[in-house]
């Protein structure tokens, strides 16, 4: 090799070092400084090995609220109060179906209720109700939770023809036409009548739209 495209090769390798070093150093502090080693070492562990085996579940769950706010995979993975355990990889978690008690630790008030509402009861398959039948396992969202669709993956049928009964309604119909002019990200807290001006399932019997205040049991109605 000449000396000529030895001293090519070594500029152009400084230059990629150089550059990478520039790039890193612009990066938002956010991706850079990790959110304390606690969180590391969950969320980043477990991270590691389930972003090969579930990609979904951990992109999932970092575009969720909670991994904005740093609750991590072992927050809700790690055993409530009554369940089995088991080693797992150097943690422990929870060796049964994740349950509403794994979230109660944070959202006390919202499990009570409901615990008092219909859908913690045993439904017809037998298996009890869980919060994740609205808000799905990992993105915990509130948009999905109120969709009409959500209800309706129950609400359906001869028996209970909710959904059916909604989308023939001007409501549904008002709702298919204009879903996306509605703003169903909106902050709980501050859901109103501007956000949601076509009301869906969740709107009559859970919001707490214009202040009157969420519910998780079933009992409020308009
Ligand atoms: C070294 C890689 C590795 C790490 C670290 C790891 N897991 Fe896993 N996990 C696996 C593999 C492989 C499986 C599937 C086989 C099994 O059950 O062990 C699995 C399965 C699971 C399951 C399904 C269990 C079941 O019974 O079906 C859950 C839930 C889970 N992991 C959660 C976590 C959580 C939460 C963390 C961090 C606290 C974590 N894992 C850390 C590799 C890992
Ligand atoms: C808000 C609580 C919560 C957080 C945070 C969370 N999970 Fe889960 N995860 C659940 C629930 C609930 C289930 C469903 C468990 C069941 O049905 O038994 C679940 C299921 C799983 C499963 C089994 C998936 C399957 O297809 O059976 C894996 C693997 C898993 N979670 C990994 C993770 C990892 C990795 C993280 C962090 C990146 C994480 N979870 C964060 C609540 C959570
Ligand atoms: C370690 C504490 C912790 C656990 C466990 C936990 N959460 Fe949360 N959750 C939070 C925090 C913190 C927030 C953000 C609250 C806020 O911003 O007002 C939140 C917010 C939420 C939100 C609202 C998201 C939004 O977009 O506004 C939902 C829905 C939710 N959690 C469901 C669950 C479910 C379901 C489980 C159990 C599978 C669970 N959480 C377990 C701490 C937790
Ligand atoms: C029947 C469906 C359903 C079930 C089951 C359910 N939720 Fe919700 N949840 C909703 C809806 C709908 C909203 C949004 C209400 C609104 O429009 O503001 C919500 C909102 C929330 C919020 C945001 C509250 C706030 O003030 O920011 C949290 C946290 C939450 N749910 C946690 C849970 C937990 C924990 C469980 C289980 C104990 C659970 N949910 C079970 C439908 C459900
Ligand atoms: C996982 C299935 C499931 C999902 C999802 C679900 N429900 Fe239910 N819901 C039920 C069951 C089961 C009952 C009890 C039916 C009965 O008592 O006949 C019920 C009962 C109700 C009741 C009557 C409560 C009472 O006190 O009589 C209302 C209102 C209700 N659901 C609203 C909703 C809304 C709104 C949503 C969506 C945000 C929703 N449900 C999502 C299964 C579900
Ligand atoms: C415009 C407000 C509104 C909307 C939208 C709405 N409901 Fe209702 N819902 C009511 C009222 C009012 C009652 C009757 C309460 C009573 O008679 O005690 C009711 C009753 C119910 C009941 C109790 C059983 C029954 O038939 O009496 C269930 C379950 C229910 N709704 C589910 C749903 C579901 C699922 C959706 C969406 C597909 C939905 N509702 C949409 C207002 C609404």
């Amino acid at each position: 090799m000449s000396f000529r495209s030895v001293f090519i090769a070594v500029v152009i390798a400084f230059a990629l070092i150089l550059g990478a070093f520039l790039i890193n150093r612009a990066r938002p502090s956010v991706e850079t400084e990790q959110p304390g080693t606690a969180f590391v070492r969950a969320s980043g562990k477990c991270a590691e090995c389930h972003s090969r085996l579930q990609y979904s579940v951990v992109h999932e769950y970092e575009m969720s609220k909670h991994a904005q706010k740093g609750v991590n995979c072992l927050e809700c993975h790690q055993p409530a109060p009554g369940q089995d355990r088991k080693d797992h990889h150097g943690f422990v978690i929870a060796n049964a179906r994740l349950t509403a008690g794994n979230c109660r630790s944070c959202h006390e008030q919202i499990y009570q209720q409901f615990l008092h509402s219909r859908h913690a009861a045993p439904s017809c398959d037998g298996t009890i109700g869980t919060c994740t039948a609205c808000h799905t396992r990992h993105t915990s969202s509130v948009a999905i939770a109120r969709l009409p669709s959500t209800c309706g993956q129950c609400h359906m049928g001869p028996d209970h023809s909710q959904i059916e009964i909604y989308e023939e309604s001007k409501h549904g119909v008002m709702f298919a036409a204009q879903e996306k002019l509605l703003n169903l990200d909106a902050d709980p807290k501050n859901l109103t009548t501007r956000d949601m001006f076509v009301p869906t399932c969740a709107t009559c019997h859970m919001s707490g739209i214009n202040g009157i205040g969420i519910t998780h049991s079933e009992q409020k109605k308009p």
